[in-house]
C-alpha cells in the first residue's frame, strides 16, 4: 500500500457556537466539542485508509480554554500515525479573534481510529509518512500513546508496554 502523508488526510471544519451548544457560562458545551472533534477525526481516517472507520478510543483531551458563545471555531485533523488497521488522528482546536482573524489554539485532542471492513472486521490501512517536523514528533510519540491506551483498557500487559518501560527507565 502507498504511504500517504498527513495532508492528505488533513481535515478542516470551521463553526459557529450557538446558544443550544453553550453550558450556564455562555461557553461551548465539552460533548458540543467532542462531537465535532469525532466528526473531523472521522473524515480525517477515512481519507487516510478510503475505510469505514470507527471511533477506538479517545486518548487524549485537553480542554485547555472555554470557548464562547458566538465563537468561530476550526477543528483540525490529521492522521499522526498508522499502524496496522488502527490510526492515531491528532486534532488541534483554533478559535479566531472576532475583530483581527488572529488564531488562538484553545484545544487539542488525539483519537484512535479503526478501518473495518462490510462486517466490522479491522482492516490494513495505508502507512503514514510524516513530513513536517511538528508532523514527524506527534508520529514519534504514537507508539507510546498507543501502548498507554491499550494498557488502560486491559488490552496490553504493562510489562508488554515497551515505549512506557523507556520512557521511565531512560
Ligand atoms: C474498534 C474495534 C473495531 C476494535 O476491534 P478489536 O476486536 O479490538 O480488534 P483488534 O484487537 O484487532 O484491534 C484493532 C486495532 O485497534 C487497536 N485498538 C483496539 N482498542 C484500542 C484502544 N483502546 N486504544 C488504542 N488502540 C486500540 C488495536 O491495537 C489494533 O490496532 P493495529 O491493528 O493497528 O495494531 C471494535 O472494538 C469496535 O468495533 N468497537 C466499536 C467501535 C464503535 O462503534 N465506535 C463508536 C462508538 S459509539
Amino acid at each position: 500500500m502507498r504511504a500517504k502523508t498527513p495532508s492528505e488526510s488533513r481535515t478542516v471544519m470551521t463553526d459557529l457556537v450557538l446558544p443550544s451548544e453553550t453550558n450556564p457560562l455562555n461557553n461551548l458545551f465539552g460533548g458540543e466539542l467532542l462531537a465535532r472533534m469525532d466528526r473531523a477525526a472521522s473524515i480525517s481516517a477515512r481519507r487516510h485508509s478510503r475505510r469505514i472507520t470507527v471511533t477506538a478510543s479517545v486518548n487524549h483531551v485537553a480542554f485547555n480554554r472555554a470557548v464562547p458563545l458566538g465563537s468561530v471555531v476550526t477543528v483540525e485533523a490529521a492522521v499522526s500515525r498508522a499502524f496496522k488497521t488502527s490510526m492515531e488522528i491528532f486534532i488541534d482546536v483554533w478559535i479566531e479573534d472576532r475583530f483581527t482573524g488572529e488564531r488562538t489554539k484553545a484545544n487539542e485532542a488525539i483519537y484512535t481510529f479503526v478501518a473495518v471492513d462490510d462486517t466490522g472486521k479491522p482492516t490494513e490501512v495505508p502507512p503514514l509518512e510524516p513530513e513536517t517536523d511538528l508532523e514527524k514528533e506527534r508520529f514519534a510519540a504514537a507508539l507510546r500513546r498507543k501502548q498507554l491506551s491499550l494498557v488502560l483498557a486491559g488490552k496490553m500487559k504493562p510489562a508488554e508496554a515497551t515505549e512506557l518501560k523507556a520512557l521511565f527507565t531512560s
